[in-house]
């Protein structure tokens, strides 16, 4: 048995054409048709493709234990990154320092309003960067407002026009003059033309004894004689790392800031275990973060309550398989509606209520596997562990020294915007140094 709307042969279900025709989000489709069709929705786009999605955790449980697909690129990003210590004790220097130079910019402007997102993201970048392309940005850089708007565009975009396009190829060339497309254009040659300046300066001042970062050790790697395919792989690694590093972290770490704004009293217990346990000026470590209960569960909490990538497209099935007794054909293009699975009131019982505590105590655990905000499957984030000590060490280093209100009292300033990345419609908040 199918639950899901009918379709007409090759274009797919009326409710995808519509889609198409409006330029509407895919989330919102998911939704509707899961609040019709139950938690395993089937619907067909152009060509006849199959889509199942996914809205609870049970559901997704089964499929997840189908195994994955380890991607060649995806192996060597994680076991040379590993190497450069993304996730140990050097992220933990790099990150302390970019926040304490981040704290004195903030302490600096105490009582004004900041755009706290703005701030956040060249200071986290940073850290990322370093391993990757031993890059930093200064603090006024005009090419993080480029990079971040350009990324911005790119990640709102492709995903949209993918959505669209994937499966009506015919249709780019009626959209190929419309102003989104140029727009994906241009901002996806702005993030190549700032890789490929990196590369060039990696390829000239190479050092085969001491490599200094991801680029440094790609290069020494790759045989000489593949030269451009090599390159243009290497282009399409750092462009996912890139935008991996000025997208989700900056906007995490900001919703969380802005939560803590708005729930003063989840903002002063987080402090108040902080500063017990690091005192007033030790740089928090990555094995501190274990130490610290309250804080890990706010920071959890955030990533359910706002869930940053609202639908994840998991994978193609490769052959025919069944779920819960539902027949996915091969083919089927199956995509996780994570909000619903971050608000299903059977697992949450008040599931838009922020509430950190949900995850203390016994069952804390067991709701944790239930949050994949860094996805799952095949695709699951490659940076998880290297971003959650991001957001530990920068909201450990920046709460002990500023408390954050929002600007005005009462104000809401929370409303997600969804465009793939769920945004905060503001990110304007009043440091106060303590
Ligand atoms: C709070 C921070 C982050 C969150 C919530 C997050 C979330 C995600 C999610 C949900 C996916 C899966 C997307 C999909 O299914 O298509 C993903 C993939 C990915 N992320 Fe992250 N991410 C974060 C930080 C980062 C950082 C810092 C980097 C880079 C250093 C990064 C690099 C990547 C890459 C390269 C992929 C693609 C993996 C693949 O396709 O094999 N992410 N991330």
């Amino acid at each position: 048995m199918r639950a899901g709307p009918v379709s007409i042969p090759l274009l797919g279900s009326w409710e995808f054409i519509q889609l198409c025709w409006t330029g509407g989000r895919l989330e919102d489709l998911c939704r509707r048709l899961g609040a019709k069709y139950g938690p395993i929705v089937f619907f067909r786009i152009a060509l006849d493709t199959p889509v199942v999605v996914i809205r609870t955790y049970d559901a997704l449980k089964v499929l997840l234990a189908d195994g994955s697909k380890w991607q060649h690129n995806r192996k060597f990003i994680i076991r040379t990154l590993g190497r450069l210590g993304f996730n140990r004790n050097k992220l933990e220097t790099l990150a302390s320092a970019e926040c304490s130079k981040l704290v004195e910019d903030l302490v600096e402007l105490k009582g004004q309003v900041v755009n706290i997102e703005r701030d956040l993201t060249g200071a986290i970048a940073n850290v990322t960067l370093k391993f990757i392309m031993n890059f930093e940005f200064e603090s006024h850089d005009p090419r993080i407002g480029e990079l971040k708007e350009a990324s911005f565009h790119i990640v709102r975009l492709l995903a949209n026009i993918q959505s669209h396009l994937d499966f009506f190829p015919w249709l780019a060339h009626f959209s190929s003059e419309r102003s989104d497309v140029k727009t994906l254009a241009r901002s996806l040659d702005k993030v190549s033309d700032f890789i490929k300046a990196r590369i060039d300066e990696h390829i000239e001042t190479l050092d085969e004894a001491h490599p200094r970062d991801f680029i440094d050790e790609y290069l020494l790697q790759t045989p000489k004689a593949d030269h451009d395919t090599s390159i243009e792989n290497l282009l399409v690694m750092l462009k996912d790392l890139l935008l991996g590093s000025l997208e989700p972290p900056p906007i995490a770490l900001s919703w969380t800031i802005l939560l803590l704004a708005k729930h003063p009293e989840v903002q002063e217990r987080v402090r108040a275990e902080l500063t017990e346990l690091l005192g007033d000026h030790r740089a928090p470590t990555v094995e501190d973060e274990r130490q610290c209960p309250y804080t890990q569960a706010t920071i959890e909490e955030t990533l359910r309550f706002v869930t940053l990538t609202p639908i994840n497209r998991h994978s193609t099935t490769q052959g025919a398989t069944s779920l819960r007794g539902y027949h996915i054909p091969a083919g089927a293009m199956v995509l996780a509606d994570q909000h619903s699975l971050h608000h299903d009131p059977a697992v949450w019982g008040d599931p838009d209520v922020f509430r950190p505590d949900r995850f203390l105590g016994e069952d804390g655990a067991k709701l944790r596997e239930q949050v994949r905000a860094f996805g799952f499957g095949p695709r699951v984030c490659l940076a998880e562990a290297h971003a959650r000590s991001l957001l530990f060490a920068f909201l450990a280093g920046l709460l002990r020294r500023i408390e954050f209100r929002l600007p005005q009292k009462g104000q809401v300033a929370t409303m997600p915007v969804y465009q793939v990345l769920s945004r905060p419609s503001e990110t304007l908040v009043v440091p106060f140094p303590r």
